[in-house]
Protein backbone atom coordinates (compact mmCIF):
# COMPACT_ATOMS: atom_id res chain seq x y z
CA UNK A 1 0.00 0.00 0.00
CA UNK A 2 1.65 3.20 -1.13
CA UNK A 3 0.79 6.11 0.76
CA UNK A 4 1.65 10.46 -0.03
CA UNK A 5 2.07 12.24 3.61
CA UNK A 6 1.69 15.48 3.71
CA UNK A 7 2.87 17.57 6.58
CA UNK A 8 2.35 21.70 6.61
CA UNK A 9 1.61 21.97 9.96
CA UNK A 10 4.31 24.52 10.84
CA UNK A 11 6.88 26.20 8.78
CA UNK A 12 8.04 23.17 6.97
CA UNK A 13 6.95 21.97 3.85
CA UNK A 14 6.95 18.31 3.65
CA UNK A 15 5.40 15.31 1.36
CA UNK A 16 6.78 11.48 1.50
CA UNK A 17 5.82 7.95 -0.36
CA UNK A 18 5.69 5.43 2.19
CA UNK A 19 5.10 1.96 1.58
CA UNK A 20 3.04 -0.05 3.88
CA UNK A 21 3.49 2.23 6.70
CA UNK A 22 6.94 1.91 7.37
CA UNK A 23 9.53 1.90 4.40
CA UNK A 24 10.34 5.33 3.22
CA UNK A 25 10.42 5.42 -0.53
CA UNK A 26 10.68 9.19 -0.25
CA UNK A 27 10.59 11.65 1.83
CA UNK A 28 11.19 15.88 1.07
CA UNK A 29 11.06 18.53 3.42
CA UNK A 30 11.52 21.77 2.44
CA UNK A 31 12.18 24.04 5.65
CA UNK A 32 11.85 27.62 6.15
CA UNK A 33 14.50 28.02 9.04
CA UNK A 34 16.77 30.69 7.15
CA UNK A 35 13.50 32.45 6.65
CA UNK A 36 12.59 33.20 10.37
CA UNK A 37 15.72 32.91 11.79
CA UNK A 38 16.07 36.58 11.65
CA UNK A 39 12.85 36.80 13.73
CA UNK A 40 13.68 33.85 16.35
CA UNK A 41 10.65 32.36 15.78
CA UNK A 42 8.22 31.48 13.25
CA UNK A 43 6.33 33.93 11.31
CA UNK A 44 2.56 32.79 10.67
CA UNK A 45 1.89 34.59 7.79
CA UNK A 46 5.34 34.03 5.91
CA UNK A 47 5.26 30.53 6.56
CA UNK A 48 1.58 30.00 4.93
CA UNK A 49 3.16 31.98 2.55
CA UNK A 50 6.02 30.01 1.54
CA UNK A 51 4.06 26.56 1.89
CA UNK A 52 1.64 27.68 -0.74
CA UNK A 53 4.76 28.44 -3.15
CA UNK A 54 6.62 24.97 -2.39
CA UNK A 55 3.73 22.34 -1.74
CA UNK A 56 3.37 21.30 -5.63
CA UNK A 57 7.29 21.21 -6.24
CA UNK A 58 7.56 18.76 -2.96
CA UNK A 59 4.99 16.87 -3.78
CA UNK A 60 6.24 16.38 -7.18
CA UNK A 61 9.68 15.71 -5.99
CA UNK A 62 8.38 13.23 -3.79
CA UNK A 63 6.90 11.18 -6.05
CA UNK A 64 9.66 11.07 -8.69
CA UNK A 65 12.15 10.23 -5.75
CA UNK A 66 9.91 7.40 -5.17
CA UNK A 67 10.14 6.54 -8.47
CA UNK A 68 5.88 6.56 -8.21
CA UNK A 69 3.31 8.05 -10.33
CA UNK A 70 0.37 10.22 -8.32
CA UNK A 71 -1.76 7.19 -10.01
CA UNK A 72 -0.27 4.51 -8.28
CA UNK A 73 -0.50 6.37 -4.66
CA UNK A 74 -3.66 4.29 -2.66
CA UNK A 75 -3.82 7.05 0.25
CA UNK A 76 -3.35 10.85 0.91
CA UNK A 77 -2.63 11.65 4.39
CA UNK A 78 -2.49 14.85 5.72
CA UNK A 79 -2.27 16.72 9.43
CA UNK A 80 -4.99 18.47 9.97
CA UNK A 81 -3.69 19.82 13.23
CA UNK A 82 -2.41 20.85 15.99
CA UNK A 83 -0.22 23.74 14.19
CA UNK A 84 -0.88 27.09 12.61
CA UNK A 85 -4.14 27.33 11.02
CA UNK A 86 -2.57 29.17 8.05
CA UNK A 87 0.05 26.42 7.17
CA UNK A 88 -2.76 23.83 8.16
CA UNK A 89 -4.84 25.34 5.86
CA UNK A 90 -2.36 24.92 2.78
CA UNK A 91 -1.59 21.91 2.81
CA UNK A 92 -5.05 20.47 3.32
CA UNK A 93 -6.48 22.46 0.52
CA UNK A 94 -3.77 20.89 -1.61
CA UNK A 95 -4.54 17.05 0.00
CA UNK A 96 -8.29 17.79 -0.73
CA UNK A 97 -7.79 18.81 -4.22
CA UNK A 98 -5.45 16.17 -5.32
CA UNK A 99 -8.01 13.54 -3.42
CA UNK A 100 -11.16 15.15 -5.23
CA UNK A 101 -9.52 16.04 -9.03
CA UNK A 102 -7.97 11.88 -8.74
CA UNK A 103 -11.02 10.07 -6.72
CA UNK A 104 -8.23 9.31 -4.16
CA UNK A 105 -8.57 8.24 -0.63
CA UNK A 106 -7.63 10.40 1.96
CA UNK A 107 -6.99 10.53 5.56
CA UNK A 108 -6.48 13.37 7.84
CA UNK A 109 -4.00 12.50 10.70
CA UNK A 110 -3.19 14.37 14.09
CA UNK A 111 0.66 15.66 13.93
CA UNK A 112 1.11 13.96 17.36
CA UNK A 113 -0.12 10.50 16.42
CA UNK A 114 2.72 11.05 13.30
CA UNK A 115 5.05 12.20 15.69
CA UNK A 116 4.44 8.73 17.56
CA UNK A 117 4.17 6.69 14.21
CA UNK A 118 7.67 8.12 12.94
CA UNK A 119 9.25 5.00 15.31
CA UNK A 120 8.09 2.61 12.65
CA UNK A 121 9.35 4.28 9.95
CA UNK A 122 12.27 2.64 8.16
CA UNK A 123 15.01 3.18 4.99
CA UNK A 124 15.83 -0.79 5.64
CA UNK A 125 14.10 -3.28 3.26
CA UNK A 126 13.90 -6.09 6.04
CA UNK A 127 11.32 -3.43 7.42
CA UNK A 128 8.94 -6.34 8.38
CA UNK A 129 11.20 -7.12 10.96
CA UNK A 130 10.04 -4.75 14.44
CA UNK A 131 10.47 -5.69 18.07
CA UNK A 132 7.99 -3.39 18.79
CA UNK A 133 5.87 -4.23 21.98
CA UNK A 134 2.91 -2.87 23.82
CA UNK A 135 2.51 -1.48 26.07
CA UNK A 136 4.23 1.86 24.69
CA UNK A 137 5.09 4.53 26.85
CA UNK A 138 6.10 7.44 24.39
CA UNK A 139 7.75 10.75 25.08
CA UNK A 140 6.55 13.45 23.03
CA UNK A 141 8.97 16.40 23.02
CA UNK A 142 8.37 18.74 20.16
CA UNK A 143 8.28 22.77 20.06
CA UNK A 144 5.03 22.53 20.40
CA UNK A 145 4.38 19.85 23.03
CA UNK A 146 5.64 17.91 25.83
CA UNK A 147 3.48 14.65 26.74
CA UNK A 148 3.82 11.42 28.20
CA UNK A 149 1.92 9.08 26.39
CA UNK A 150 0.88 5.44 27.18
CA UNK A 151 -0.32 2.63 24.03
CA UNK A 152 -1.60 -0.58 24.56
CA UNK A 153 -2.40 -0.94 21.69
CA UNK A 154 -2.29 0.65 18.06
CA UNK A 155 -4.73 3.66 17.91
CA UNK A 156 -5.17 3.77 21.88
CA UNK A 157 -3.53 6.59 23.34
CA UNK A 158 -3.89 7.94 26.84
CA UNK A 159 -2.18 10.77 27.98
CA UNK A 160 -0.51 10.50 31.13
CA UNK A 161 1.53 13.37 31.88
CA UNK A 162 1.94 16.85 29.77
CA UNK A 163 3.49 20.31 30.15
CA UNK A 164 1.51 23.13 32.12
CA UNK A 165 3.73 26.16 30.03
CA UNK A 166 6.11 25.85 27.93
CA UNK A 167 7.27 22.92 25.48
CA UNK A 168 10.60 21.23 26.16
CA UNK A 169 11.66 22.37 22.98
CA UNK A 170 10.42 25.53 22.74
CA UNK A 171 12.38 26.28 25.94
CA UNK A 172 15.27 25.47 24.28
CA UNK A 173 14.35 27.88 21.42
CA UNK A 174 13.46 30.17 24.25
CA UNK A 175 16.87 29.43 25.85
CA UNK A 176 18.80 29.93 22.86
CA UNK A 177 16.69 33.48 22.09
CA UNK A 178 17.99 34.48 25.41
CA UNK A 179 21.58 34.16 24.92
CA UNK A 180 21.60 35.63 21.09
CA UNK A 181 22.74 32.29 19.70
CA UNK A 182 20.47 31.47 16.80
CA UNK A 183 17.43 29.46 15.78
CA UNK A 184 15.89 26.45 16.09
CA UNK A 185 17.55 26.73 19.67
CA UNK A 186 17.79 22.74 20.51
CA UNK A 187 20.36 21.65 17.54
CA UNK A 188 22.47 24.84 18.52
CA UNK A 189 22.01 24.50 22.57
CA UNK A 190 23.17 20.78 22.16
CA UNK A 191 26.17 21.63 20.12
CA UNK A 192 27.64 23.97 22.05
CA UNK A 193 26.70 22.44 25.42
CA UNK A 194 29.55 19.36 24.21
CA UNK A 195 31.81 22.28 25.37
CA UNK A 196 30.56 23.09 28.34
CA UNK A 197 30.52 22.21 32.27
CA UNK A 198 26.92 20.84 32.93
CA UNK A 199 27.58 21.77 36.59
CA UNK A 200 28.53 25.07 35.97
CA UNK A 201 25.06 26.88 36.76
CA UNK A 202 22.61 24.63 38.99
CA UNK A 203 19.55 24.94 37.68
CA UNK A 204 16.27 23.66 39.62
CA UNK A 205 14.91 20.97 38.05
CA UNK A 206 11.07 21.74 38.10
CA UNK A 207 8.53 19.24 38.76
CA UNK A 208 11.50 16.71 39.01
CA UNK A 209 9.00 15.79 42.56
CA UNK A 210 5.54 16.44 41.92
CA UNK A 211 3.78 13.52 42.62
CA UNK A 212 2.31 13.55 39.02
CA UNK A 213 4.09 12.94 36.43
CA UNK A 214 3.49 16.72 34.50
CA UNK A 215 6.57 19.01 33.45
CA UNK A 216 6.59 22.94 33.29
CA UNK A 217 9.82 24.26 31.65
CA UNK A 218 8.77 28.14 32.39
CA UNK A 219 10.27 28.35 35.40
CA UNK A 220 13.66 27.08 34.15
CA UNK A 221 13.86 29.58 31.35
CA UNK A 222 13.06 32.97 33.40
CA UNK A 223 16.30 31.80 35.74
CA UNK A 224 18.35 31.78 32.50
CA UNK A 225 16.54 35.39 31.79
CA UNK A 226 17.37 36.86 35.46
CA UNK A 227 20.81 35.35 34.38
CA UNK A 228 21.18 37.56 31.09
CA UNK A 229 19.87 40.67 33.09
CA UNK A 230 22.01 40.13 35.48
CA UNK A 231 25.04 39.69 33.51
CA UNK A 232 24.49 41.20 30.43
CA UNK A 233 27.82 39.88 28.46
CA UNK A 234 28.81 36.29 28.89
CA UNK A 235 32.01 35.23 26.89
CA UNK A 236 31.92 32.01 24.47
CA UNK A 237 32.81 29.38 27.46
CA UNK A 238 29.99 31.01 29.99
CA UNK A 239 27.62 30.28 27.40
CA UNK A 240 28.89 26.98 26.58
CA UNK A 241 28.47 26.29 30.41
CA UNK A 242 25.05 27.54 30.12
CA UNK A 243 23.67 25.62 27.47
CA UNK A 244 24.98 22.11 29.20
CA UNK A 245 23.55 23.31 32.29
CA UNK A 246 20.15 23.82 31.05
CA UNK A 247 20.33 21.10 28.94
CA UNK A 248 20.99 18.20 31.64
CA UNK A 249 18.22 20.07 33.88
CA UNK A 250 15.83 19.51 30.95
CA UNK A 251 17.21 15.96 30.21
CA UNK A 252 17.23 15.08 33.82
CA UNK A 253 13.58 16.18 34.15
CA UNK A 254 11.96 13.93 31.03
CA UNK A 255 14.11 11.01 31.97
CA UNK A 256 13.37 10.94 35.62
CA UNK A 257 9.22 10.90 34.54
CA UNK A 258 9.25 8.55 31.46
CA UNK A 259 11.20 6.38 33.81
CA UNK A 260 8.72 6.72 36.77
CA UNK A 261 5.24 6.36 33.80
CA UNK A 262 7.28 3.23 32.80
CA UNK A 263 7.59 1.66 36.07
CA UNK A 264 3.95 2.33 37.10
CA UNK A 265 2.31 0.96 33.56
CA UNK A 266 5.30 -1.97 33.01
CA UNK A 267 6.03 -0.07 29.12
CA UNK A 268 7.35 -3.06 27.18
CA UNK A 269 8.94 -0.13 24.54
CA UNK A 270 9.92 3.31 25.53
CA UNK A 271 9.68 5.63 22.58
CA UNK A 272 10.48 9.12 21.68
CA UNK A 273 9.10 11.22 19.39
CA UNK A 274 9.31 15.34 18.33
CA UNK A 275 12.02 17.68 17.27
CA UNK A 276 13.67 17.56 20.77
CA UNK A 277 14.12 13.41 20.58
CA UNK A 278 16.97 14.11 18.57
CA UNK A 279 18.82 15.11 21.40
CA UNK A 280 22.00 12.93 22.08
CA UNK A 281 21.80 13.44 25.96
CA UNK A 282 18.15 12.67 26.17
CA UNK A 283 18.58 9.33 23.76
CA UNK A 284 22.08 8.16 25.90
CA UNK A 285 20.24 9.34 29.58
CA UNK A 286 17.19 7.24 28.72
CA UNK A 287 19.21 4.72 27.68
CA UNK A 288 21.36 4.54 30.60
CA UNK A 289 18.82 4.74 33.35
CA UNK A 290 16.53 1.57 31.55
CA UNK A 291 19.62 -0.51 32.04
CA UNK A 292 20.23 1.18 35.86
CA UNK A 293 16.57 0.54 37.14
CA UNK A 294 16.29 -2.58 35.43
CA UNK A 295 13.37 -2.05 33.54
CA UNK A 296 11.83 -4.40 31.11
CA UNK A 297 11.26 -2.06 28.21
CA UNK A 298 13.34 -1.84 25.23
CA UNK A 299 13.91 1.70 24.07
CA UNK A 300 12.65 2.31 20.43
CA UNK A 301 14.61 6.22 18.72
CA UNK A 302 13.02 7.58 15.67
CA UNK A 303 15.92 7.71 12.69
CA UNK A 304 17.63 10.99 13.71
CA UNK A 305 16.44 13.08 10.42
CA UNK A 306 12.94 11.49 11.25
CA UNK A 307 12.38 13.20 14.42
CA UNK A 308 11.76 16.58 13.31
CA UNK A 309 8.07 17.68 11.05
CA UNK A 310 7.92 15.76 8.03
CA UNK A 311 5.65 14.09 5.89
CA UNK A 312 6.68 9.94 6.12
CA UNK A 313 5.30 9.71 9.71
CA UNK A 314 2.21 11.53 8.84
CA UNK A 315 2.04 8.13 6.17
CA UNK A 316 3.22 5.97 8.92
CA UNK A 317 0.39 6.88 11.31
CA UNK A 318 -2.34 7.30 8.26
CA UNK A 319 -1.22 3.52 7.55
CA UNK A 320 -2.44 1.94 11.03
CA UNK A 321 -5.62 3.43 10.55
CA UNK A 322 -6.55 2.49 6.94
CA UNK A 323 -5.37 -1.17 8.21
CA UNK A 324 -8.00 -0.71 11.60
CA UNK A 325 -10.66 0.52 8.92
CA UNK A 326 -9.56 -2.21 6.95
CA UNK A 327 -8.97 -0.15 4.31
CA UNK A 328 -12.45 0.96 4.25
CA UNK A 329 -12.27 4.91 3.47
CA UNK A 330 -14.80 6.75 1.71
CA UNK A 331 -13.37 8.87 -0.88
CA UNK A 332 -15.62 11.62 -0.07
CA UNK A 333 -14.21 12.33 3.53
CA UNK A 334 -12.27 15.32 1.59
CA UNK A 335 -15.24 16.96 2.49
CA UNK A 336 -14.80 16.68 6.57
CA UNK A 337 -11.45 17.63 6.49
CA UNK A 338 -10.62 20.89 8.12
CA UNK A 339 -7.85 22.69 9.88
CA UNK A 340 -7.74 22.17 13.60
CA UNK A 341 -5.11 24.24 14.94
CA UNK A 342 -6.08 22.86 18.74
CA UNK A 343 -6.22 19.28 18.34
CA UNK A 344 -5.32 16.54 20.93
CA UNK A 345 -4.34 13.45 21.25
O1 LIG B 1 8.82 18.24 16.06
P1 LIG B 1 9.37 19.53 15.59
O2 LIG B 1 10.18 19.53 14.32
O3 LIG B 1 8.26 20.60 15.39
C1 LIG B 1 7.12 20.67 16.20
O4 LIG B 1 6.18 19.87 15.99
O5 LIG B 1 7.16 21.53 17.10
O6 LIG B 1 10.26 20.10 16.79
C2 LIG B 1 10.98 21.28 16.71
C3 LIG B 1 11.67 21.51 18.03
C4 LIG B 1 12.34 22.88 18.13
O7 LIG B 1 11.93 23.50 19.31
C5 LIG B 1 13.82 22.55 18.14
O8 LIG B 1 14.59 23.48 18.87
C6 LIG B 1 13.83 21.19 18.80
O9 LIG B 1 12.70 20.55 18.26
N1 LIG B 1 15.03 20.40 18.51
C7 LIG B 1 15.92 19.99 19.45
C8 LIG B 1 16.96 19.30 18.77
N2 LIG B 1 16.66 19.30 17.44
C9 LIG B 1 15.48 19.97 17.29
N3 LIG B 1 15.93 20.17 20.78
C10 LIG B 1 16.96 19.67 21.47
N4 LIG B 1 18.00 19.01 20.90
C11 LIG B 1 18.04 18.79 19.56
N5 LIG B 1 19.06 18.13 19.00
ZN1 LIG C 1 6.14 18.26 15.12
Amino acid sequence: MLTLGIDTSCDDTSAAIVKDGCLILSNIVSSQTEIHKEFGGVVPEVAARKHLELIIPVIKKSLKQAKVSINQIDLIAITNGPGLITSLMVGIDTAKSLAYSLNKKIIAINHLKGHIYSNWLTLDNQYLISNIQFPILCLIVSGGHTELVLMKNHLKYQVIGQTRDDAAGEAFDKVAKLLNIGYPGGPIISKLADFGNNKAYNFTRPMLNSKDFDFSFSGLKTEIFRLTKERKKFNQQQINDICASFQKAVVDVLVSKTIQVAKKYQAKTIMLGGGVAANKLLRQTLQQKIKQENLISNIQFPISNFCSDNGAMIAAAAYQYAIARNKNFYSLQYKKIIPEPNLTL
